[in-house]
């Protein structure tokens, strides 16, 4: 099969150095793909906009439990079948059922992809500016609103993304891109914590670390709980077929608890770092203004330049930190995206030329119009939201959580807990088994609905977001 070639060599990279063993190998191909856009721009803006440091518990919380099921679950589940997840659900069955459940994993990704590259695109604009000098101007009031609704200057940015995204695609350089962003990551945490000490050593800041980190009840509402469980798949890469890909490459030497255990940490830590740059400033730079707070996806590039302009090597700062984060976007667009590629050679068994290309007007159609519904496109809302938060929401909060239950049903109903049982325990103890057992049965069931049925509410007006 085509797709595991493409992504073996993440993991067998790790094996033949000597300075890796295979297993972190691993960790840190699955940490590399988790750790992007949704630590440092999609966690920090929800986290502001559904109540602080209640968000924060409830993510946790969730991630604890949930998601740390449901990685156990796919990956076990791909390294059970060795396939990837249109496969993985049809070596159990062949009806529709089946079908579906691999097909909705694998499309998710696509629909993904897209929009997560005109976020791209903005990162690579703010670059840019960055090294031209616009350090104030980039920090202005009305800066970001202005430059999205100018639609056109965003699809150039946009199509600039996806083309270094579709470039590597086809060259074939994923490797020397992995190879640089392992380098980069460090030194991306490292900035982020220097960025988040001076930003919460801000006057007035502290009111941020507290809203962030001290849960209020009182702030507490459904989308609360539906928007961290969705970001919980959106930061950890579940129920998007990814896990179940990645599982397919590993042998039965790596300890699947072990390692799902290492990812959640390090990319919750990264998360947290981001919460503790970018919240704190909302505070010490307007206030606490709840609209600000409420901002949503522009957050990132509303405050963290208002952080930069008031330092002394802002401008240094900005270029850096925007190198950085471009880097963490580039490597997960292209993971994002080469799920696609492979999906589509292995499924409709197209060349990997044909299939990249596929992949790249898909993204060209679903992100221009996301990239202009903030312009010329803005009088087009679906279900009430723009083109952009529209896809966010549509694969976060309706197709994820179908997604995830397809997996939960798998499990308890076809494969059986015993057998995912006995996959986890042919390299170590199943630490955690009853509560595993516990979790799939009821508790993931049970918060899926919730999610479903709390998004749907949403779109019929019945709650609001
Ligand atoms: N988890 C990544 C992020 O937080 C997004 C992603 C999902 C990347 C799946 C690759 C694969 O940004």
């Amino acid at each position: 099969m085509r797709k595991e070639e493409s992504t073996k060599h993440l993991l067998q990279k790790g094996g033949s150095r000597s300075a890796f063993s295979g297993k972190l190998g691993y960790v840190l191909a699955v940490a590399g793909s988790a750790v992007g856009l949704g630590n440092i721009w999609r966690f920090p803006y929800l986290a502001a906009k559904y109540g602080g440091g209640i968000f924060l518990l409830t993510y946790l919380i969730l991630m604890l439990t949930f998601g740390y099921a449901l990685i156990v679950s796919e990956t076990a589940l791909g390294r059970m079948t060795k396939r990837s997840p249109v496969g993985a659900f049809g070596t159990f069955g062949k009806s529709i059922p089946f079908r579906f459940g691999g097909w909705i994993n694998a499309v998710i990704p696509m629909l993904i992809v897209p929009y997560y590259s005109v976020i791209g695109g903005w990162v690579v604009k703010y670059l840019f500016e960055y090294l031209r000098g616009g350090t104030k101007t980039l920090a202005q009031d009305d800066y970001f609103a202005g430059f999205i609704s100018n639609g056109m200057e965003a699809e150039f940015w946009f199509l600039l993304f996806s083309l270094l995204v579709v470039a590597v695609l086809f060259a074939g350089v994923k490797q020397g891109v992995e190879r640089v962003s392992k380098i980069m990551m460090p030194l991306l945490v490292i900035l982020a914590f220097f960025v988040a000490v001076y930003s919460m050593t801000r006057p007035g800041a502290l009111a941020g670390v507290k809203y962030f980190l001290i849960p209020n009840f009182e702030n507490f509402s459904w989308m609360t709980v539906v928007a961290a469980m969705g970001q919980m798949f959106y930061s950890l890469s579940i129920a998007m077929g990814i896990l179940y890909t990645y599982g397919s490459y590993i042998k039965e030497d790596v300890d699947i608890e072990k390692s799902t255990k290492q990812v959640e940490v390090f990319d919750t830590a990264i998360a947290m770092l981001a919460g503790l740059m970018i919240i704190p400033a909302v505070f010490a730079f307007s206030g606490g203004d709840p609209d600000t707070l409420k901002a949503g996806p522009s957050l990132m590039f509303i405050t963290i330049p208002k952080v930069f302009a008031s330092m002394g090597f802002g401008t240094g700062a900005g270029i850096l930190f925007f190198l950085l984060v471009l880097l963490a976007a580039v490597t997960s667009a292209i993971s994002l995206a080469e799920s696609g590629v492979s999906t589509f050679e292995d499924q409709l068994g197209f060349s990997r030329h044909k299939s990249t290309l596929l992949m790249g007007a898909v993204i060209v159609l679903f992100g221009s119009a996301s990239a202009l519904g903030f312009g010329v496109l803005d009088f087009v809302t679906l279900l009430g939201m723009s083109i952009l938060d529209f896809f966010d929401f549509l694969t976060n909060s309706l197709m994820m959580p179908v997604a995830a239950l397809s997996t939960c049903v798998l499990v308890t109903r076809v494969v059986g807990l015993k057998k995912i049982a006995q996959e986890v325990e042919q390299s170590s103890e199943f630490k955690r088994k009853k509560m595993y057992g516990f979790f799939m049965r009821y508790l993931a069931p049970v918060c899926i609905l919730i999610i479903l049925f709390s998004s749907i509410a949403s779109v019929l007006g019945w709650i609001t977001m």
